[in-house]
Protein backbone atom coordinates (compact mmCIF):
# COMPACT_ATOMS: atom_id res chain seq x y z
CA UNK A 1 0.00 0.00 0.00
CA UNK A 2 2.78 2.40 0.17
CA UNK A 3 4.00 2.44 -2.95
CA UNK A 4 0.52 3.38 -3.97
CA UNK A 5 0.56 7.11 -5.24
CA UNK A 6 -2.07 9.15 -2.90
CA UNK A 7 -2.64 12.03 -5.14
CA UNK A 8 -4.46 14.08 -2.95
CA UNK A 9 -1.79 14.15 -0.49
CA UNK A 10 1.16 15.10 -3.13
CA UNK A 11 -1.05 18.19 -3.34
CA UNK A 12 -1.07 19.00 0.07
CA UNK A 13 2.56 18.35 0.52
CA UNK A 14 3.45 20.48 -2.19
CA UNK A 15 1.46 23.09 -1.00
CA UNK A 16 2.96 22.89 2.16
CA UNK A 17 6.07 23.85 0.73
CA UNK A 18 4.65 26.89 -1.04
CA UNK A 19 4.63 30.65 0.68
CA UNK A 20 1.37 30.82 2.03
CA UNK A 21 -0.28 33.39 -0.80
CA UNK A 22 0.92 30.83 -3.54
CA UNK A 23 -0.58 28.20 -2.07
CA UNK A 24 -4.01 30.12 -1.46
CA UNK A 25 -3.69 31.14 -4.86
CA UNK A 26 -3.59 27.87 -6.23
CA UNK A 27 -6.03 26.75 -4.13
CA UNK A 28 -8.85 29.18 -5.20
CA UNK A 29 -9.35 30.09 -9.25
CA UNK A 30 -9.36 33.95 -9.15
CA UNK A 31 -12.86 35.55 -8.39
CA UNK A 32 -13.89 32.16 -6.56
CA UNK A 33 -14.08 33.62 -3.05
CA UNK A 34 -16.71 32.76 -0.93
CA UNK A 35 -19.55 35.31 0.08
CA UNK A 36 -21.17 35.58 3.45
CA UNK A 37 -19.02 32.97 5.40
CA UNK A 38 -20.30 30.14 3.18
CA UNK A 39 -17.47 27.71 1.72
CA UNK A 40 -16.26 29.04 -2.24
CA UNK A 41 -16.65 26.59 -4.85
CA UNK A 42 -14.35 23.69 -4.76
CA UNK A 43 -11.13 24.26 -6.04
CA UNK A 44 -8.76 21.47 -6.89
CA UNK A 45 -7.47 21.37 -3.50
CA UNK A 46 -10.34 20.38 -2.02
CA UNK A 47 -10.28 17.16 -4.11
CA UNK A 48 -12.77 16.36 -7.01
CA UNK A 49 -16.29 17.63 -7.11
CA UNK A 50 -19.02 15.66 -5.33
CA UNK A 51 -21.70 13.39 -6.94
CA UNK A 52 -25.14 13.80 -6.77
CA UNK A 53 -28.45 12.16 -7.73
CA UNK A 54 -29.31 12.02 -11.12
CA UNK A 55 -33.09 12.45 -10.51
CA UNK A 56 -35.60 11.22 -12.90
CA UNK A 57 -35.62 13.19 -15.49
CA UNK A 58 -31.88 12.89 -17.54
CA UNK A 59 -32.37 11.74 -21.12
CA UNK A 60 -29.61 9.85 -23.33
CA UNK A 61 -28.42 10.93 -26.52
CA UNK A 62 -28.39 14.32 -25.82
CA UNK A 63 -27.43 16.91 -29.08
CA UNK A 64 -24.18 18.11 -29.59
CA UNK A 65 -24.71 22.01 -28.59
CA UNK A 66 -23.67 24.45 -25.93
CA UNK A 67 -26.70 26.86 -26.48
CA UNK A 68 -30.09 26.41 -25.30
CA UNK A 69 -31.07 29.86 -25.52
CA UNK A 70 -32.42 29.43 -28.96
CA UNK A 71 -35.06 26.42 -27.29
CA UNK A 72 -38.24 28.69 -26.68
CA UNK A 73 -38.85 28.30 -23.69
CA UNK A 74 -39.58 31.08 -20.74
CA UNK A 75 -36.73 32.10 -18.69
CA UNK A 76 -34.12 34.65 -18.35
CA UNK A 77 -31.50 34.01 -20.34
CA UNK A 78 -28.08 33.62 -18.30
CA UNK A 79 -24.52 32.21 -19.51
CA UNK A 80 -22.22 29.22 -17.43
CA UNK A 81 -18.71 28.87 -17.72
CA UNK A 82 -15.80 27.42 -16.02
CA UNK A 83 -13.42 24.72 -16.45
CA UNK A 84 -12.50 20.77 -15.22
CA UNK A 85 -9.11 20.33 -13.77
CA UNK A 86 -7.56 17.19 -11.91
CA UNK A 87 -6.96 17.24 -8.63
CA UNK A 88 -3.10 18.26 -9.12
CA UNK A 89 -5.27 21.86 -10.74
CA UNK A 90 -4.47 20.74 -14.43
CA UNK A 91 -6.87 21.87 -16.83
CA UNK A 92 -8.76 18.77 -18.77
CA UNK A 93 -9.33 19.40 -21.92
CA UNK A 94 -12.10 17.34 -24.21
CA UNK A 95 -14.07 16.55 -21.00
CA UNK A 96 -17.84 15.26 -22.01
CA UNK A 97 -20.45 18.18 -20.22
CA UNK A 98 -24.14 16.73 -20.57
CA UNK A 99 -26.52 19.25 -18.87
CA UNK A 100 -29.85 19.06 -18.72
CA UNK A 101 -32.41 21.38 -16.50
CA UNK A 102 -36.20 22.66 -16.47
CA UNK A 103 -37.29 25.64 -18.46
CA UNK A 104 -37.35 28.85 -16.10
CA UNK A 105 -41.44 27.91 -14.92
CA UNK A 106 -39.36 24.68 -13.43
CA UNK A 107 -41.09 22.67 -16.44
CA UNK A 108 -38.22 19.69 -17.99
CA UNK A 109 -39.06 18.31 -21.28
CA UNK A 110 -39.17 14.94 -21.40
CA UNK A 111 -40.12 13.93 -24.78
CA UNK A 112 -37.50 15.95 -26.72
CA UNK A 113 -33.91 17.65 -25.60
CA UNK A 114 -35.12 21.45 -25.10
CA UNK A 115 -32.42 22.50 -22.64
CA UNK A 116 -30.14 19.40 -23.06
CA UNK A 117 -27.28 19.23 -24.93
CA UNK A 118 -23.75 18.19 -24.63
CA UNK A 119 -20.35 19.54 -25.46
CA UNK A 120 -16.98 19.45 -24.95
CA UNK A 121 -13.98 21.12 -22.93
CA UNK A 122 -12.02 22.89 -25.06
CA UNK A 123 -7.83 22.89 -24.67
CA UNK A 124 -7.88 24.85 -21.49
CA UNK A 125 -10.02 22.96 -19.58
CA UNK A 126 -12.81 25.53 -20.13
CA UNK A 127 -16.47 25.48 -21.32
CA UNK A 128 -19.09 27.79 -21.48
CA UNK A 129 -23.19 26.92 -21.96
CA UNK A 130 -25.55 29.81 -23.11
CA UNK A 131 -29.16 28.88 -21.48
CA UNK A 132 -32.23 30.09 -19.52
CA UNK A 133 -31.99 30.38 -15.85
CA UNK A 134 -33.44 27.13 -14.11
CA UNK A 135 -36.81 27.67 -12.33
CA UNK A 136 -38.22 26.32 -9.74
CA UNK A 137 -40.30 23.17 -9.01
CA UNK A 138 -41.68 21.44 -6.43
CA UNK A 139 -39.31 19.65 -3.31
CA UNK A 140 -36.62 21.31 -4.89
CA UNK A 141 -34.17 24.64 -5.12
CA UNK A 142 -33.29 26.04 -8.13
CA UNK A 143 -30.28 23.81 -9.94
CA UNK A 144 -28.86 22.91 -12.99
CA UNK A 145 -27.86 18.67 -13.49
CA UNK A 146 -24.75 17.42 -15.21
CA UNK A 147 -22.64 14.46 -16.23
CA UNK A 148 -19.55 14.52 -16.31
CA UNK A 149 -16.42 12.58 -17.94
CA UNK A 150 -12.87 13.49 -18.77
CA UNK A 151 -11.20 11.26 -21.68
CA UNK A 152 -11.09 7.44 -20.44
CA UNK A 153 -13.01 8.88 -16.98
CA UNK A 154 -15.60 7.42 -14.99
CA UNK A 155 -18.95 9.47 -15.41
CA UNK A 156 -19.81 12.03 -12.39
CA UNK A 157 -23.09 12.63 -12.00
CA UNK A 158 -24.19 16.22 -9.93
CA UNK A 159 -25.57 19.04 -9.63
CA UNK A 160 -25.07 22.63 -9.36
CA UNK A 161 -26.88 25.25 -7.13
CA UNK A 162 -27.49 29.13 -6.90
CA UNK A 163 -25.96 31.31 -3.77
CA UNK A 164 -28.70 32.79 -1.75
CA UNK A 165 -32.00 30.69 -3.18
CA UNK A 166 -34.02 30.56 -0.45
CA UNK A 167 -35.02 26.89 -0.88
CA UNK A 168 -31.15 25.65 -0.70
CA UNK A 169 -32.05 25.50 3.11
CA UNK A 170 -34.84 23.14 2.85
CA UNK A 171 -33.14 21.00 -0.28
CA UNK A 172 -32.32 18.45 0.95
CA UNK A 173 -29.90 17.35 -2.00
CA UNK A 174 -28.46 20.95 -1.93
CA UNK A 175 -24.93 20.92 -1.19
CA UNK A 176 -23.14 24.73 -0.41
CA UNK A 177 -19.64 23.08 -2.27
CA UNK A 178 -21.61 22.84 -5.61
CA UNK A 179 -22.98 26.40 -5.40
CA UNK A 180 -21.77 28.21 -8.72
CA UNK A 181 -20.45 31.45 -8.61
CA UNK A 182 -22.69 34.00 -9.67
CA UNK A 183 -21.78 37.72 -11.06
CA UNK A 184 -24.28 40.52 -10.64
CA UNK A 185 -25.59 40.11 -13.95
CA UNK A 186 -26.78 36.88 -13.96
CA UNK A 187 -24.19 34.99 -15.21
CA UNK A 188 -22.46 31.71 -13.58
CA UNK A 189 -19.15 29.82 -13.48
CA UNK A 190 -18.14 26.73 -11.73
CA UNK A 191 -14.65 24.85 -11.81
CA UNK A 192 -15.22 20.55 -11.85
CA UNK A 193 -12.67 18.78 -10.42
CA UNK A 194 -12.45 15.63 -11.52
FE1 LIG B 1 -33.94 18.62 -11.41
Amino acid sequence: MADQPLPRRRVLAGLAALPLGAALARLRPAGAAGDGGLPPTPACGDGPTPDQTEGPYWTPNSPERSDFSGDGVPGERMTLTGAVVDTDCRPVPGTLLDFWQCDGNGVYDNNGYKLRGHFFTDDGGRFRLSTVKPGLYPGRTRHFHVKVRRPGGEVLTTQLYFPGEPANRTDSIYRPELEMTVADNGDASFTFVV
